[in-house]
């Protein structure tokens, strides 16, 4: 039986799919290309298919026997999603329902979902639990929030035992340099700050240098992609073990200034990067940094990338290797 992955061609999806075919499990990927990449697909099925097209997914639900599907396809800029929140809840919330729509009719029991630190808001602890409050600041986390409930009321109904994973500041790139990050517009700290290093831009702007934090500027909890990509692994596991659901935060528990990963990106890549400190982007929280021992002790999560330089080595690997992205 297969594994579907939703938004496989993406970043974080053609990793954990990548895991997938290593550890010989039959991989579907299915993506609609828009931000995605077809060169990420390593292996396995591909179906460009688009989560709102619900006969071309009955289509890849009759032609595959589908044991689990892990769903990764969705729009995930927090400054986009607050100008644009029709989007977001038409592509976040609409398809994966459409997706739990289809998954019922073909009896296909078992989700993980790509949920994020955004379903917190502004937290309430530090590290944040999985038990504290949630209260997005933005329409991206309430999108993700609400499909999270929506698997809730569908596992009641129907059955369908759903993992979700709220990632915290996924960065890096696959060991083997083949597959990395590449978002276009890009707007996450660490590829910026890379291609700073690289002069693919000007300089890399602070955005903030007056939050109440050791140096001013906003701390956020990295972690690894292939840290990420195993704890879906984990997930699909444990659905096929247990049948229960659950929710899991997924960061290393540590948290690292922006100054503190420009400091940390000069001393692995050996090169200047110009700064510039630059006003506050809306909607950052001062502070975001997971409590993962839920995942730990539950699922026996351990990352192996846990340390920043490594993380950020990994990314300058691929950012040397594929200046251009998967367009090389
Ligand atoms: N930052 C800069 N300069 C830049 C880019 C980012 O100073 O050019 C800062 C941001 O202000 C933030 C930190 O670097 O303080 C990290 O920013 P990213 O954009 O890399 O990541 P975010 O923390 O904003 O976003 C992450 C995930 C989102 C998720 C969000 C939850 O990428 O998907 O956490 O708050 F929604």
């Amino acid at each position: 039986m297969a594994i579907l992955v939703a938004g496989g061609a993406g970043y974080i999806g053609s990793h954990t799919a990548l895991e997938l075919l290593e550890k010989k499990e039959d991989v579907i990927y299915l993506d609609n290309l828009t931000k995605g990449h077809k060169d990420a697909v390593m292996g396995g099925k591909f179906y460009q298919v688009d989560l709102l097209d619900t006969e071309a997914l009955r289509k890849v639900f009759r032609e595959n026997e589908i044991e689990a599907v892990i769903d990764f396809a969705a729009f995930s800029l927090v400054g986009e999603s607050v100008n644009e929140p029709i989007k977001y809840y038409q592509n976040n919330v609409g398809a994966t329902i459409n997706l739990l729509k289809v998954m019922q009719e073909a009896g296909t029991k078992k989700i993980v979902f790509s949920s994020t630190a955004a379903t917190y808001g502004e937290p309430e602890n530090v590290p944040i639990l999985e038990s504290d409050r949630t209260e997005p600041t933005n329409p991206y986390g309430e999108t993700k929030l609400a499909v999270e409930k929506a698997l809730k009321w569908a596992d009641r109904a129907y059955g369908i035992k759903y993992v979700s994973l709220r990632y915290f500041n996924a960065a890096g790139a696959h060991i083997s340099g083949k597959i990395g990050e590449d978002h276009t517009p890009e707007t996450h700290l660490i590829p910026l700050i890379l291609d700073a290093a690289l002069g693919k831009r000007e300089s890399i702007s602070i955005f903030g240098t007056d939050y109440p934090t050791q140096d001013g500027t906003c701390v956020r909890d990295y972690i690894h992609v292939t840290d990420l990509a195993n704890a879906h692994i984990l997930a699909v596991e444990k659905l096929r073990r247990d049948h229960t659901s659950a929710v899991y935060n997924l960061g290393n528990g540590k948290g690292f200034s922006v100054r503190e990963v420009i400091h940390v990106t000069k001393e692995v890549t050996g090169l200047p990067i110009k700064v510039i400190e630059a006003e506050r982007r809306a909607g950052d929280p001062a502070v975001l940094i997971a409590s993962s021992d839920k995942i730990k002790k539950e699922l026996g999560w351990n990352p192996r990338f846990a340390d920043l330089s490594t993380i950020v080595e990994t990314a300058f690997r691929w950012h040397q290797s594929h200046p251009n992205g998967y367009e090389n």
